[in-house]
């Protein structure tokens, strides 16, 4: 469904990627890991061309982003994407805001758009929130409307940048139950988390970057149980336990400064 061939990325002197290959097959759950400013964005983002790779070749399922003939609009249309941001329109109903691409870019009529913008509420366990609007939903509501509206379009695979980090602890689980869903149902999804018991019990893969490059991929009982790379055992380590991590030098200063 995805592949991604000795891709490289980069923003000026600042090479993000170098040198990525891999595969996501279809129905598969891929889950992406690895430290801030490892390139994990960069990557889903060269995947559906809101970046332009630098070099290399990406391809989702028969047609390939990166020859200069792609219609790319056509391609977006089969990627769900869910961002840390929900980006809903706020002055727009919850309905609304899952039928308002499917008019506009597929041309559904607004019975068919509701009808299946209903059946993607229901998905998500919101059918009563149908006529609220954004503002009046918590995070991990809005969230699960973002997905929603990315299932309204009929996506083949979808993308997920992070979907549960900006939201409250007692917000996640939600957001993860759906997703879940989404895998059980056979759904391609490509995933940056860092919740590792999500990655752990429904990833069929795990991929670990640093550095702009795959250090590690593989089953995630062995990804994250039994790491075989130093350095993902070093992310890890931080990752599922935060208060273990070695204080920065500047604080360390400053402390013995006072
Ligand atoms: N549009 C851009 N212009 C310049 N530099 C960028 C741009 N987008 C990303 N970068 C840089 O590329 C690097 C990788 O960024 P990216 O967002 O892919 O990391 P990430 O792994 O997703 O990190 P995080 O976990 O914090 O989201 C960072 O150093 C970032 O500052
Ligand atoms: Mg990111």
């Amino acid at each position: 469904m995805i592949e991604v061939r000795d891709l490289h990325k980069s923003f000026g002197d600042l090479e993000v990627l170098r040198g990525i290959d891999f595969r996501v097959e279809a129905r598969e759950v891929v889950c992406v890991i690895g430290p801030s400013g490892s390139g994990k964005s960069t990557l889903l983002r060269c995947i559906n061309l809101l970046e332009q790779p630098t070099s290399g070749r990406v391809f989702v399922g028969d047609v390939e982003v990166t020859d200069d003939d792609v219609d790319i609009d056509a391609v977006r249309r089969r990627i769900g994407m869910v961002f840390q941001a929900f980006n809903l329109f706020p002055h727009l109903t919850v309905l609304r805001n899952l039928t308002i691409a499917q008019r506009r870019v597929l041309k559904r009529s607004r019975s068919e758009a509701d009808r299946i913008a209903r059946e993607n509420l229901e998905r998500v366990g919101l059918s009563e929130k149908e006529n609220s609007y954004p503002a009046q939903l918590s995070g991990g509501q809005q969230q699960r409307v973002a997905i929603a509206r990315a299932l309204s379009m009929g996506p083949d695979l979808m993308l997920f940048d992070e979907p549960t980090s900006a939201l409250d602890p007692e917000l996640v689980g939600d957001v993860l139950a759906v997703m879940r869903t989404l895998a059980d149902d056979g759904m391609t999804m490509l995933v940056v988390t860092h919740e590792m018991s999500f990655a752990r019990e429904v990833a069929d893969r795990v991929v670990f970057m640093d550095g702009g490059v795959i250090v590690e991929e593989g089953d995630p009982a062995q990804v994250i149980g039994k790491p075989r790379n130093e350095r993902t055992r070093t992310f890890l380590r931080r990752v599922l336990d935060p208060a273990s991590a070695p204080v920065p030098e500047t604080v360390t200063e400053r402390v013995e400064g006072t």
